[in-house]
């Protein structure tokens, strides 16, 4: 490839004013005018576990919603008005709950240094507490994000699905800035918990009885139906699906009379926070395409690999994944409350 000084200055520059708005977020920022909010938000969270089980996904699983539509700028905890449908009623929305905590943890932040502390670190704190609560790693999180102004429900389109192939993927995180390495280390914890439901939410909707044991993602039948029924013009179930696997989902979601809300219960989303999602996956046993998916290209498939041998190699590279997506900002002010704006 020929060298090219001009083409070489710009992705300088470009490099330059990226690091630029990155570095605006610092591990310090609250030191001096509000030293309390990193305990009084682990606080909220841990008081929320206790109460439901769920919460900790839940919290991951908002501020990935979060940070994929307009940047991490607590665009997701906006709620609906009059004239808005908000992120948050949009397509997806089953996903989402708890926000209560969120709520909590703003109240006593707001009461401890009033105007200070942003919702969308709220909310990247509270997905790192939400980690480390459940037996994953801890790491320091940058703040001094902005909370935006604007959260329309159109663009939860945005997420991706849970047919999404590789390329699908990838585009939708190439877009953000994210390579196929964050996508492998994200997904396990972020996508693939899409339909995780709370305990009470989750009773109504329940037709599958064991969902009411310990695992705690739910899919719906609809999430998953493409690999099960009429998976191309030559196969009737996707070949990759352990075949005892694959006959247990078409039990639970039969063609004909299938119960209302019917669905399967996802073992990845646990309340541990482990690999245990990489293993599923080369077991035959992960639930959506876009989980087999990670296995579909060489690059991917040694992630999944890697990641389903080491906890550890793991839980670094889910770290370093999680920082950089929490740094996608483009917010403008603090938010008094985290549902409406100024
Ligand atoms: C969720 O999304 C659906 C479909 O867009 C919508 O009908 C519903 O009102 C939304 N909100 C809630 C809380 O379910
Ligand atoms: C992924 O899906 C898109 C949209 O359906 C399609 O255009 C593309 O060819 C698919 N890519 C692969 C690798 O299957
Ligand atoms: C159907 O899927 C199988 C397994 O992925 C593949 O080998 C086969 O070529 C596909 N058939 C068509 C018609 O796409």
């Amino acid at each position: 490839m020929a060298f090219n000084p001009a083409l070489l200055s710009s992705i300088f520059i470009v490099l330059l004013v990226f690091s630029t708005v990155t570095n605006a977020l610092s591990l310090n920022y609250y030191d001096k005018s509000c030293p309390n909010v990193e305990q009084i938000v682990s606080n909220a969270v841990k008081k929320g576990k206790a109460n439901d089980g769920t919460v900790p996904a839940a919290l991951l699983r908002m501020h990935f919603h979060d940070c994929f539509i307009r940047g991490c700028d607590a665009s997701v905890l906006l709620d609906s008005t009059r004239g808005n449908k908000a992120e948050k009623d949009g397509p997806p929305n089953i996903s989402l709950h708890a926000f209560y905590v969120i709520d909590n943890a703003k109240k006593q932040v707001e009461a401890s240094c009033p105007g200070v502390v942003s919702c969308a670190d709220i909310l990247a704190l509270a997905a790192r507490d939400a980690v480390v609560q459940s037996g994953g790693p801890n790491w320091a999180v940058p703040k001094g994000r902005k909370d935006g102004r604007t959260s329309r429900a159109s663009e939860s389109v945005q997420l991706p699905g849970p047919t999404f192939n590789i390329s699908q993927l990838q585009q939708s995180f190439f877009q953000r800035g994210l390579s196929l390495n964050d996508l492998v280390a994200l997904s396990g914890k972020l996508i693939s918990t899409f339909l995780l439901l709370s305990k009470k939410k989750r009773k109504r909707v329940t037709s599958d009885a064991s969902a009411g044991g310990h695992t705690l993602g739910f899919a719906h039948c609809s999430s998953f139906q493409n690999r099960i029924y009429n998976f191309n013009a030559t196969r009737d179930v996707d070949p990759t699906l352990r075949p005892y696997f694959a006959a247990s989902l078409r039990n639970t979601c039969p063609i004909k009379n299938r119960p209302r809300n019917a669905g399967a219960t996802m073992d990845s989303s646990s309340t541990i926070f482990d690999n245990t999602y990489f293993k599923l996956i080369l077991q035959g046993k992960s639930l959506f395409s876009s989980d087999q998916a990670l296995v579909s290209i060489p690059r991917t498939k040694g992630l999944v690999t890697k990641f389903a041998s080491s906890n550890q190699a793991f839980s670094d590279a889910f770290v370093m994944s999680m920082i950089k997506m929490s740094n996608l900002n483009g917010g403008q002010e603090i938010r008094k409350d985290c549902r409406v704006v100024n």
